[in-house]
């Protein structure tokens, strides 16, 4: 949600006096006028209420499909301006905290809201490094999945899975217990995803590595094999973490409200997580990171560029890693990332791949059907290229997107629990389905 302003400019009829921060509504069924406050740029759609045809009418509501143009919370975690491009973490823009900082020290300042000192930043990772092992019963969840099983299936189940293992987990109106699963799922869940690819290749689970930071510990549970310390690679290991640090927060998109959501129920942390993964895992979502790829594959050459953006803007196929909800403008990770592609290649080498997607973004931005619907890269276009030049499996990718934006779920889930304005999320509908009829016996049936 871009924070509405207030105090926007007053048009050259409205003068001091006569400006109110209302809205006047005539209904023009009945010719009555009605006057709702305006704050923050929006209305409440609870104010429309009162407007009636009669005094039987149940009053205006407001159908809003998919939440185009609705705000379903105020926050204080992230800032999109989706016409400028532009996105920041608790004031801090996304391209100085991809320069200076480190996924954990953005992740705790995107749920605590300021950045750490160094007592709090040690601190921090301890705790993070110290919930990294999970219970050894979780192994035998995975060895009953397929050796195919996705990988964000397992996650998914085995994030729900941990809810049975910290029943206290329930106690979420306790700061404590709150912090402490913070702890667990940020730890954890790069440990439960590293077990899943594992899994599925059939190979033995790798250990959390203490001594390693988070994303270097994370490359060692994934592709240490038989050396006795894993010693990851500096610019793999940063890009990682540049990456989770693009991917940690992204306000009130599917997945954040889908953890918002199940939360408002108050289901655990673990629950609420495993639906926002899940959420997640869909290729208009986080999953569309791993579709690009597959488009790319399937385009399989630059030759073939034009003929698959005919398909698409015939209607046939969807463009993989373009068009947003809120963008209007390149997306500022997409940006960071095309970047950082070329960085990656240096140290593993050039992926054939980005003539193609290269070829892609050339003819979309030029191409009218792009242009006039303002479609442009997201933050998924590139990052397939750079994680499988980093030799990830495609049903990986998701998963890589789940792992940071963790942290963003969890501050999302707790701001809306301490917000005193939210309840149990629960919309309206216009029923447009049959008015009362009588059963139908079975033999009068057609
Ligand atoms: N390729 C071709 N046409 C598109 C695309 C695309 N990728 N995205 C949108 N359009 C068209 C769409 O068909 C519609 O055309 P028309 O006005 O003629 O009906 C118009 O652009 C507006 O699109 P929309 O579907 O109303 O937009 P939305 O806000 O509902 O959907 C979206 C946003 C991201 C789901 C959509 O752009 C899309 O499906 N993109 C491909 C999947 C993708 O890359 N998802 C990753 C999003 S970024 C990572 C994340 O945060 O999850």
């Amino acid at each position: 949600m871009t924070p509405p302003k207030t105090g926007t400019l007053m048009n050259s009829e409205t003068s001091a006096e006569t400006r109110r921060d209302t809205l006047t509504i005539t209904d023009n069924r009945t010719g009555k006028q009605y006057e709702v406050p305006i704050k923050n740029d929006t209305i409440r759609p609870i104010d429309l209420r009162k407007i009636k045809v009669n005094d039987a009418d149940f009053g205006m509501m407001t159908y809003d499909p998919s939440f185009s143009n609705t705000a379903s919370c105020a926050s204080k975690i992230t800032y999109i301006d989706g016409d400028q491009g532009i996105l920041r973490y608790r004031g801090y823009s996304i391209e100085e905290l991809a320069e200076k900082s480190t996924y954990l020290e953005t992740a705790y300042l995107i749920l605590y809201g300021e950045l750490p000192t160094q007592s709090q930043l040690a601190d921090w990772s301890y705790h993070i490094t110290h919930h990294t092992f999970v219970h050894e019963s979780i192994k035998k969840f995975l060895d009953g999945f397929h050796y195919d099983a996705h990988p964000m299936g397992m996650l998914i189940s085995t994030v729900a899975a941990l809810s049975t293992f910290y029943p206290e987990s329930k106690d979420i109106f306790n700061a404590e217990s709150r912090r402490k699963q913070t702890y667990r799922l940020i730890g954890k869940m790069p440990t439960l995803a590293a077990f899943s690819y594992r899994h599925s290749l059939g190979m033995p689970l790798v250990y959390p590595d203490n001594d390693l930071s988070y994303t270097g510990n994370f490359l060692n549970m994934l592709f240490r094999t038989t050396e006795l310390k894993y010693k990851p690679n500096p610019t793999l290991e940063r890009t990682l973490d540049i990456l989770f640090i693009l991917h940690a927060d992204h306000e009130q998109n599917c997945s954040s409200t889908a953890m918002r959501g199940v939360g408002s129920s108050h289901a655990d942390p673990y629950c609420a997580t495993a639906a926002a993964t899940a959420a997640l895992y869909g290729p208009l979502h986080g999953g569309a990171n791993e579709q690009v790829l597959r488009m790319l594959l399937e385009i399989g050459s630059v030759n073939n560029v034009p003929a698959y953006v005919k398909q698409v803007k015939a209607g046939e196929k969807l463009l993989m890693g373009f068009g947003h909800r809120i963008y209007k403008n390149y997306d500022p990770r997409a940006k960071i990332v095309k970047r950082m592609a070329y960085e990656v290649f240096e140290t593993v080498g050039r992926n054939p791949l980005i003539d193609i997607a290269l070829e892609c973004e050339r003819i979309a931005l030029e191409d009218e059907y792009f242009v006039k619907r303002k479609l442009y890269p997201n933050v998924d276009f590139y990052t397939g290229l750079i994680y499988q030049s980093m030799g990830f499996p495609v049903t990986m990718f998701p998963v890589l997107f789940a792992i940071p934006r963790t942290s963003g779920w969890i501050a999302q889930w707790e701001e809306m629990l301490l917000d005193s304005e939210q309840k149990i999320a629960r919309p309206r509908q216009v029923y447009t389905g049959y008015d009362l009829r009588s059963y139908t016996p079975m033999d009068a049936r057609k």
